[in-house]
């Protein structure tokens, strides 16, 4: 029988990204979204599609990898700071990935790739990281053969700072020295095919480039216009420069974003693009909202 893969997250940043190369490359692909929108973005490249709230229960997905060889989730909470709403990072990404894991083992699946985050080992700190690490932990525990990637910030995620130069500020936390190579989804989603039969059993992915917040800042600002304002590190936490947000998510995201622009977040190096060149490419009116 042809060898078929399930995606979970298949219509995020990321998943559509790698059920495009898996189309391309004419894999058979079960594809789980969880909303109406996510099922319209999928369904050009699979027919076989799953929509389910993944956290809800081992019942919602149940034998959702019958026949399936390998699993690949990019499936998690947004970590956008415009886009939120409902559950949090332990109550949807956690409960939802081992879900899937669990399933996975009862269907004696082969190998399972989970793409988790830069920072997960700080999970006693950040509740991002813990739902990472918890899976991460579970996954190494199941007896499956698997490969956990733990990328840097994805340029779709700095769409946020985007927004805000829309609004004419771009916040950077504390002095803007630390420094990072975020990479394109484009990039990372090569990486997640490329160890689609194996690979390692971690690995830390990141783009090609090297910059500094403050570099990165001053990129958006010439392309989008604003102005970069340094916010002191506790401001940053309590989200002062997002006054419109009240949501109970919005804590766990500012503290993740808060250690991630003001720690070195550098992993290995792949791809090409730059962030100049995705800056270029924006569309400002369709792309930000
Ligand atoms: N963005 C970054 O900079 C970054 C950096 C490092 C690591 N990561 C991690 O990489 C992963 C992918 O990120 P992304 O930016 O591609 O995320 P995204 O664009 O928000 O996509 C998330 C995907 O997961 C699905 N999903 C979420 N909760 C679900 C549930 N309960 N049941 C079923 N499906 C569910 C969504 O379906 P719908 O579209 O139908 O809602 C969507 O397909 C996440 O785990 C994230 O933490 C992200």
């Amino acid at each position: 029988m042809e060898e078929k893969i399930l995606l979970a997250g298949a219509s995020g940043a990321l998943g559509l990204e790698v059920l495009k190369l898996l189309h391309q490359q004419g894999k058979k692909v079960r594809a789980l979204v969880h909303s109406a929108d996510g099922v319209e973005k999928v369904s050009n490249f699979t027919d076989d599609v799953w929509r389910a709230d993944a956290s809800e229960g081992n019942e919602v997905i149940k034998d959702i990898t019958k026949d399936i060889s390998i699993v690949i989730s990019t499936l998690g909470k947004s970590v956008s700071l415009f886009t939120n709403r409902g559950k949090s990072f332990m109550e949807n990404d956690f409960y939802a990935n081992s879900n899937i894991l669990d399933d996975a083992v009862k269907n004696n699946v082969k190998r399972f790739i989970y793409v988790s985050i830069k920072g997960a080992e700080k999970a006693l700190e950040y509740e991002v990281a813990k739902s990472h690490k918890m899976v991460e932990d579970a996954l190494e525990a199941s007896g499956l053969d698997y490969t956990i990637i733990r990328p840097v910030g994805f340029f779709s995620g700095l769409n946020d700072l985007a927004i805000m130069a829309k609004r004419k500020v771009i916040p950077i936390v504390g002095d803007g020295n630390a420094r990072t190579n975020s990479i394109h989804q484009k990039d990372l989603a090569k990486v997640v095919v490329k160890y689609l039969n194996e690979g390692p059993d971690l690995i830390e992915v990141g783009g090609p480039l090297v910059h500094t917040r403050r570099e990165m800042a001053d990129m958006i600002a010439e392309k989008i216009g604003g102005k970069v304002i340094p916010v002191p590190e506790k401001v940053a936490e309590w989200g002062m420069f997002l006054p419109e947000m009240v949501d109970d998510n919005i804590s766990a995201k500012l503290k993740y974003f808060k250690f991630v622009t003001t720690n070195d977040m550098i992993g290995e190096k792949h791809g090409d693009i730059t962030f100049e060149e995705y800056l270029e490419s924006l569309d400002l009116e369709k792309d930000l909202p």
